[in-house]
C-alpha cells in the first residue's frame, strides 16, 4: 500500500502529475479540489456551502472538508493506496489526517509565484470529462475545444487574478507550516516543480525511490513556497 501526499502552491502541477502517477501505480487519486468542485456542479448542500469560499480563493471549512475526505478514503478503488491531491492545507487537518492514516512520503512542488502565475492564468479545464489543459504548455488541438468530446473549455472561477492573490496568501500563511511539520516527521521530499510535466515526472520518481530523511532548512519566497533557484 502506497500512501503520499502532494503538498505545494496552487497551479505548481500537483494535479497533473497525482493523475499521471495514479494511473500508473493503480492507486486513487483523492483531490479535494475535484471533490469539492463537483459538489458545487451538483449544487449539493455541501457545494451550496462551499462554493463562496473557493470562488474567493479561501480554504473551504475544515469539518466540510473532512467529512468528504473520509467518505472518499473509505470507497474500494483506495484500498491498495492513494495520492492525497490538496489535503492536508492546515495543521487541523494534518493532525485529524494523522488519526485517520500513516502516510509513506510527503512530496512538496516547489515552484516560484512567477511561475505559478503564468501556468494558473493558461489553464483551462474541460467541463465535462475534467481533462485539464494549458494554452501555453498544454494547449488543445483546437483552441478553446476539449481534444476528448469537443465541450468548450472554461476558465476555474478561482485562477481570476484576485483570487489566485488570495491562494498565494492562503498558501504561504496556512499550508507551508505542514512543510517543517513533515520535515520534522523525515516524511517530506521536496521537488523542483519547474520545467515540463515529463521533466517534473522524473524528478518525482527519484524523489519517491530515495528514502524518507529529515528535510532541509528551507529558502522561501513570497508564497511561502520554497524557490528552486535559490538552491
Ligand atoms: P485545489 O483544486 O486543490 O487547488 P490548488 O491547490 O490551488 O491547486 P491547483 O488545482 O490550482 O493546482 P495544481 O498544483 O493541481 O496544478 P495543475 O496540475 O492543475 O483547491 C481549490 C480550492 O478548493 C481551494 O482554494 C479551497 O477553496 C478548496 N479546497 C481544496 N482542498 C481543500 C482543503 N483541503 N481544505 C480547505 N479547502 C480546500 O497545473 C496548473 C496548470 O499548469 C495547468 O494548466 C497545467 O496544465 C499546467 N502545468 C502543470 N504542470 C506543468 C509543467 N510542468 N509545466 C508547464 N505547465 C504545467
Amino acid at each position: 500500500m502506497l500512501r503520499l501526499i502532494f503538498l505545494g502552491p496552487p497551479g505548481a502541477g500537483k494535479g497533473t502529475q497525482a493523475a499521471n502517477l495514479a494511473r500508473e501505480l493503480g492507486v486513487a487519486h483523492l483531490s479535494t479540489g475535484d471533490l469539492l468542485r463537483s459538489a458545487v456542479a451538483a449544487g449539493t448542500p455541501l457545494g451550496r456551502q462551499a462554493e463562496g469560499h473557493m470562488r474567493a480563493g479561501r480554504l473551504v471549512p475544515d469539518d466540510l472538508v473532512l467529512g468528504i475526505l473520509r467518505e472518499r478514503l473509505s470507497q474500494p478503488d483506495a484500498r491498495p493506496g492513494f495520492i492525497l491531491d490538496g489535503f492536508p492545507r492546515n495543521v487541523p487537518q494534518a493532525k485529524a489526517l494523522a488519526e485517520i492514516t500513516p502516510l509513506d512520503r510527503v512530496v512538496s512542488f516547489e515552484l516560484s509565484s512567477h511561475d505559478v502565475l503564468e501556468r494558473l492564468v493558461g489553464r483551462r479545464v474541460c467541463p465535462r470529462c475534467q481533462t485539464v489543459y494549458n494554452v501555453v504548455s498544454r494547449p488543445p488541438r483546437e483552441a478553446g475545444r476539449c481534444d476528448l468530446d469537443g465541450a468548450d473549455l472554461e476558465q476555474r472561477p478561482d485562477d481570476r487574478p484576485e483570487a489566485i492573490t488570495t491562494r498565494l496568501a492562503v498558501y504561504a500563511e496556512q499550508t507551508a507550516p505542514l512543510l517543517e511539520h513533515y520535515g520534522r516527521l523525515g516524511l517530506l521530499r521536496p521537488i523542483d516543480a519547474r520545467g515540463s510535466p515529463d521533466d517534473v515526472a522524473r524528478r518525482l520518481r527519484t524523489a519517491l525511490e530515495e528514502r524518507p530523511r529529515p528535510s532541509r532548512s528551507a529558502v522561501r519566497d513570497p508564497t511561502g513556497s520554497r524557490d528552486p533557484s535559490a538552491r
